[in-house]
């Protein structure tokens, strides 16, 4: 049990506009400091922060609470959890009940194992003239290294026997940085290889990506699900992207972390990648919910363009009128980080800006090998296409993709497709609407270019 005097005094030392600032950023006006709610949908700021009386208010939904409740909600943190994070941030040590100490469970301890794990590859890495030349040769400056905790597993296979006390032994088994053998015996998972620690949005090491450097196979190896890691979940690089994707508003993704990890020094600190290979709706709703603009690369090859429309079928449903994803596809045998080496930084911001919109991808992807003059081509494209519309969640992407189909195949208004695809058609243009700025956004096919 967390002191409640202890509380208190917490409250008053963390400065809550300092608090919600740091994650959504506020701007003064009067007596209070304002924002866009993070607790629901708006367009213009009615979640308000008081300083000096230390809590939050919204006047369009009704939130409302202190810095603690603060962080339960945006982080989605269990009290405790809120509580010492906020404690960490102002620098203050947690005080319990009784002074008894603070009770454990298996998950902090797991990530503490982790990032003692991370320090001892750093280290190694540090000493490490192979694993040093390695990077630098493929471009990296000890800054990035250093920013992402890259490290270097020596080639041995009980490297981490030296490092942790016998006590611990059964948490390395469970946190996946060893392995019991055939016969029973424990050892070392990652050995002679890099070591790209994984962290969690709150900056906790809880897994690991191993690249060889001598080319053996597989290329990675990754730690594979434990109590604190969800492969199929996380996103490479996104505690290290976080700021700048505020600072940005866009989210790059691509597909490697040492393309995060070289764009990020090229100065796209907004990249991360999904880990495994293929993006899951998992990760996409992770990114929509800290940017309304997803810029995903891939590669021009088959497999990249395959990609692309697994990850547009897996935006449709998620996307808010506000959002919007868009598609860069990169030359062929290019992946960002060879890109921006060769071509440079702004060549790959002018290619971020000619980004494919959704919808106009939508329409490229579909009619790829068809020939919308033909009837049976057109039938096939609209078939294929009918899916995709039904599952969109946004009402205005929803209706602008109908029309762009609409003019695709030639038809003179949406009406046909609508009634098609489900939707009722919609009531003619009144002519006395006037067409300057307000309505502009609710004429179809604009907006989404
Ligand atoms: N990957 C993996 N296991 C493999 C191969 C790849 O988990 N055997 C994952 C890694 O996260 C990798 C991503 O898939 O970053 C993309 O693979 P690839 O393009 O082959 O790697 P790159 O990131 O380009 O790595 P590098 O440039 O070092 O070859
Ligand atoms: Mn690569």
């Amino acid at each position: 049990m967390i002191a409640q005097s202890f509380i208190k005094e917490l409250l008053d030392r963390a400065d809550i506009y300092e608090v919600v600032n740091r994650r959504v950023p506020l701007q003064q006006k009067g007596a209070s400091a304002w924002a866009c709610c993070p607790f629901h949908n708006e367009k213009s700021p009615s979640f308000s922060v008081n300083r000096e009386r230390g809590f939050y208010h919204c006047f369009g939904c009704g939130e409302h609470g202190n810095a603690i409740s603060f962080l339960m909600k945006y982080e989605n943190l269990p009290f405790v959890d809120a509580v010492e994070k906020l404690a960490s941030e102002f620098s203050m040590q947690v005080r319990y009940e009784g002074g008894a100490p603070k009770p454990k469970s298996g998950k902090p301890r797991l990530s503490e194992i982790m990032q003692r794990a991370m320090e001892f590859y750093r280290d190694k890495f540090n000493s490490d003239k192979f694993s040093q030349d390695y990077l630098h040769n493929r471009g990296l400056k000890d800054e990035t290294i250093e920013r992402f905790g890259i490290g270097f597993s020596p080639d041995a296979w009980h490297n981490l026997d030296a490092v942790f006390t016998p006590d611990l032994k059964p948490l390395l088994l469970e946190a996946g940085l060893q392995r019991t053998g055939q016969s029973g015996n424990v050892y070392d998972f990652f050995r002679n290889r890099l070591m790209f620690p994984i962290r969690n949005i709150r900056g906790q090491v809880i897994a690991f990506s191993a690249r060889t450097m001598i080319g053996e196979e597989p290329k990675y190896i990754n730690t594979g699900d434990t109590p604190i890691f969800t492969k199929g979940s996380e996103v490479f690089g996104l505690y290290e992207a976080r700021k700048s994707i505020q600072d940005k508003k866009r989210v790059i993704v691509v597909e490697g972390q040492m393309d995060v990890i070289q764009l990020s020094q090229a100065g796209f600190g907004e990249a991360c990648a999904p880990l495994g290979t293929a993006i899951r709706a998992e990760h996409i709703e992770r990114l929509l919910k800290m940017t309304d603009h997803v810029i995903f690369s891939f590669d021009g090859d088959a497999a990249g363009r395959k990609a692309a429309k697994r990850a547009m079928d897996l935006s449709l449903p998620l996307l808010d009128d506000a959002q919007k994803v868009s598609f860069v596809f990169l030359p062929e045998g290019e992946d960002p980080d060879s890109l921006v080496k060769k071509s440079g930084a702004p060549a790959f911001e002018e290619m971020l800006k000619k980004a494919l919109p959704l919808s106009s991808y939508l329409i490229e992807a579909l009619s790829q090998g068809l020939d919308l003059a033909v009837l049976e081509d057109r039938n096939a494209f609209i078939e294929e296409a009918s899916p995709l519309v039904r599952k969109t969640k946004s009402p205005l992407l929803r209706d602008g993709l109908i029309e762009r189909l609409s003019t695709a195949v030639g038809y003179k208004n949406s009406d046909e497709l609508r009634k098609y695809f489900g939707f009722p058609v919609l009531p003619p243009a009144a002519p006395q609407r006037p067409s300057g700025f307000g309505n502009q956004r609710y004429s179809f096919g604009r907006g989404y270019d």
